[in-house]
């Protein structure tokens, strides 16, 4: 099996370097072009061309504009590689009969109420990033190639900057910390998100029935607030000196930002479960593992 992966620095497509790996050839791009394969998703005719080039039997798309206030302002950018970039990687998968693998996210939906969200729930994007996202399933599913298309929440990587890392040197560095408590997500480890994307291509192979669209997310829910207070606990529990004594919870409405923010970000992941017989650990296991990387611990 040949399988493409684009986007291969980013936090998830680091992970999937590792998770795909025994599964068969691996042609992994940045946006850097290499050997005349051009891994850029806003050069649309490079990217055309890379993949008739390669004749991937699954491309795994793991790139995106994934700024969120930025999408804001860079609204044409942010469509070309969330949306238009999907569209020509869902027509040449087509004539390929190769298998698209690509991710979306929680921010499809409109935040209101505490219900986790299912697949089948409506659409409607608060921000742009949101609305780019959007256009990418939509050409996805509406070309007619074989897909997944999983959409997941609150990431996170060992590798480069996360909201816990970022917890940590603020709480180094202040003794009052302000975090918001009214947004609701599951924080999710890229490195899960990479081993359910490689099971999933591993049952989809044997079973193309099981194409679709998954939400998939770690276990059980938090806010971002209860997120810093297990991240700072934690730090302090295993010695960490830290200067912070008080972690206030604030709302969404007194931290603006360019881009709004969904409230419920909670993703209903039944679906995954049971199409796939798979089981998602608790948020808690994952994020307590990164911590032990990133401490040293
Ligand atoms: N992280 C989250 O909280 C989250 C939540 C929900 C859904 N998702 C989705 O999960 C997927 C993976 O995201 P992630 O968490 O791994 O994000 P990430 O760490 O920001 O990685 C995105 C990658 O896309 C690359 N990229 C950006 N513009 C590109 C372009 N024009 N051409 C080629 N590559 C480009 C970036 O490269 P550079 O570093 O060179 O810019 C980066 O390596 C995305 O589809 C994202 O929408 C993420």
């Amino acid at each position: 099996m040949k399988i493409l992966l684009l986007g291969k620095n980013g936090q998830v497509g680091w992970e999937l370097q590792r998770s795909l790996a025994p599964l068969g050839e691996l042609i992994a791009l940045d946006r850097h072009a290499v050997d005349g394969l051009f891994g850029d998703l806003s050069d649309l005719d490079g990217l055309r061309a890379t993949i008739r080039q390669v004749k991937p039997d699954v491309i795994v798309n793991a790139a995106a504009y994934t700024a969120v206030d930025k999408a804001e302002s860079e609204t044409e950018l942010a469509d070309r590689v969330n949306g238009q970039a999907c569209q020509v990687m869902a027509e040449e998968t087509a004539s390929l009969g190769a298998w698209l693998i690509h991710y979306s996210t929680d921010y499809v939906f409109s935040g209101q109420g505490s219900t986790p969200w299912q697949e089948t729930d409506a659409v409607a994007p608060v921000n742009h990033y949101g609305i780019s996202k959007v256009a990418g399933e939509q050409a996805i599913i509406a070309s007619g190639c074989k897909h997944l298309i999983f959409r997941t929440s609150w990431g996170y990587g060992t590798r480069g900057n996360n909201f816990a890392k970022t917890m940590l040197r603020l709480a180094k560095e202040q003794e009052t910390l302000s975090v918001i408590s009214d947004q609701v997500g599951a924080p999710t480890g890229a490195d899960l998100i990479a081993d359910v994307t490689a099971l999933a291509i591993q049952q989809v192979m044997q079973r193309p029935e099981l194409a679709g669209l998954y939400h998939l997310a770690a276990s059980g829910e938090v806010s971002w607030h209860g997120y810093a207070s297990h991240v700072i606990d934690f730090a302090q529990a295993n010695g960490e000196q830290l200067a912070v004594t008080a972690i206030n919870p604030i709302e969404t409405i007194a931290y603006p930002t360019p881009a709004r923010r969904p409230l419920n970000s909670r993703l209903n992941t039944q679906k995954l479960r049971d199409n796939f017989s798979l089981h998602l650990p608790d948020w808690q296991s994952g994020v307590t593992r990164m911590l032990r990387e990133v401490l040293n611990k």
